[in-house]
């Protein structure tokens, strides 16, 4: 069911300290602006890989779940990995159809398609994203 690797997630105490270090250290050459998804309680930047992208996330908020993950690991870390499928819903209810917890409804992530995750319990210790992929608009 699971499509292309999306993402890999990565905690940040300091989203402009994680950027200089993919830039500056690692010599990544694109990385987008730092924008707010105030829903989701994050502030995001992508690093672009030809293999996929590693997605910053910053706590916005004083509710953001990242607060609770960067308090456990002050430095931040890996937080979780986004795969893509075809179809949100169906997705959605595959999983739960297989015992998986889905934690909440979907809901617009960082990439303007709708998300979901599965319970890291249930899951080997993972955090997993499911994100429905863009649609193919070539017809246009
Ligand atoms: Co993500």
């Amino acid at each position: 069911m699971i499509g292309p690797l999306n993402h890999v997630g990565i905690a940040v105490p300091n989203i402009e300290k994680a950027i200089a270090f993919y830039r500056d250290v690692l010599g990544a050459t694109s990385i987008t602006e730092p924008k707010v998804l105030a829903p989701q309680g994050v502030t995001y930047a992508f690093v672009d890989l030809p293999s996929g992208q590693v997605e910053l996330i910053e706590p916005y908020g004083d509710t953001s779940p990242i607060l609770k993950f960067l308090a456990k690991n002050p430095k931040g870390g890996q937080h979780h990995i986004c795969f893509e499928v075809d179809d949100i819903h169906n997705a959605k209810a595959l999983m739960e159809k297989r015992g998986m917890r889905v934690l909440g409804e979907p809901r617009i992530g960082a990439h303007g398609t709708l998300v979901v995750f599965l319970h890291p319990g249930d899951a080997g210790g993972v955090l997993i994203e499911l994100m429905e992929s863009h649609k193919n608009d070539a017809a246009q």
